[in-house]
C-alpha cells in the first residue's frame, strides 16, 4: 500500500484517486479549499482518500499534480521544490490553453520537462497524459484498452509508477526519456483534434500496434526494387 498525495480536484484528480484506492491505496487529496476535498474524499472511498491542503499533500511520497499548466501549476510547483525533493513526482500534465485548440508552451518543450526544470531533486514520470477524462469512467473501446504512455529518465521511478496502478484496466507502455513527454503531450492534442472533428471528445485513446518482425524476411517487394 502506498500513498498518492493529488493536487486540485478536478476531473482528473476524482479519478484517479478512486483508481488508487481500488488498487489498494491511500490518497491525500490537495485542494486550495481543504472542506471541498474532505466532501469529494468521502463521496470516493470513507477512510482511504484525505481531503487536505496542498502543503499536506506534497508530503506523500509520490505526488501528482492534477492543476493545469495554464492555472499557474509551475509557479506553485516552483515554490516547493525542496518539499518535492526525492519524491516520485506523476507528470499528467498537457499545456492546453483555455480553449483546447493549442498548447501555451512552444514546440521546442513540453509540460513534463518544464516541470522537471523546476523539480531537479525529484524523480518526474509522465503517466496518464494520453488518456482524457471521461476515458476512466469505462476504458474499454470497442477497439481495445487504451494504452498509457509512461516516459521518464529513471527507470525505477517509472517501475514504482506503473506498479502503482497495476490493476488498473490500461495497457501501460514504457515509452522513453523524459523528453518523449513532448512526443506524448503533442500526441494528446492531435487526439483532441481528431476526436473532436469525429464527435468522440474524450472519449479517445491510443493504441500502439506492431508485432515481432525482421526485416526483409517475408518482403513482397524487395525482388522488384532490387538494383
Ligand atoms: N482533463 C483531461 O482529460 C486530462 C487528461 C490528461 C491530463 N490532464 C491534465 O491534468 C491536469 C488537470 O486537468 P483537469 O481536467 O482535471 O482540470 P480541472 O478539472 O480544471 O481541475 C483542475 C484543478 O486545479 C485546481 N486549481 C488550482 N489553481 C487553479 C486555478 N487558478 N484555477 C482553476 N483551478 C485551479 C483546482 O483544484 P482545487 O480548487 O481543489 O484547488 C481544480 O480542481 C491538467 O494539467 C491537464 O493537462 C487532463
Amino acid at each position: 500500500m502506498e500513498t498518492v498525495g493529488i493536487l486540485g480536484t478536478g476531473r482528473m484528480a476524482v479519478r484517479i484517486a478512486d483508481l488508487l484506492v481500488q488498487g489498494g491505496h491511500e490518497v491525500w487529496l490537495g485542494s486550495r479549499d481543504p472542506a471541498r476535498a474532505q466532501r469529494i474524499a468521502q463521496g470516493l472511498s470513507e477512510g482511504r482518500v484525505r481531503g487536505v491542503t496542498y502543503a499536506q499533500a506534497m508530503q506523500a511520497p509520490f505526488v501528482l499534480p492534477a492543476i493545469f499548466v495554464r492555472d499557474g501549476l509551475l509557479e506553485l510547483i516552483g515554490e516547493h521544490a525542496d518539499a518535492l525533493a526525492g519524491k516520485i513526482v506523476l507528470d499528467i500534465l498537457n499545456p492546453f490553453n483555455a480553449d483546447y485548440s493549442d498548447f501555451v508552451l512552444p514546440w521546442t518543450t513540453s509540460a513534463g520537462e518544464e516541470l522537471a526544470k523546476r523539480l531537479p531533486e525529484s524523480r518526474v514520470v509522465g503517466i496518464f497524459k494520453n488518456i482524457f477524462w471521461e476515458a476512466f469512467d469505462e476504458p474499454r473501446f470497442p477497439q481495445g484498452v487504451s494504452d498509457v504512455y509512461v516516459t521518464g529518465d529513471d527507470t525505477q521511478a517509472k517501475e514504482a509508477a506503473m506498479a502503482l496502478f497495476q490493476e488498473a484496466p490500461f495497457r501501460f507502455v514504457d515509452a522513453g526519456g523524459q523528453r518523449n513527454a513532448r512526443v506524448v503531450e503533442r500526441m494528446t492534442l492531435f487526439a483532441a483534434e481528431l476526436g473532436s472533428r469525429n464527435g468522440y471528445m474524450p472519449r479517445v485513446g491510443w493504441r500502439f500496434l506492431g508485432e515481432p518482425w525482421e526485416p526483409g524476411v517475408k518482403d513482397r517487394y524487395a525482388h522488384l526494387i532490387r538494383r
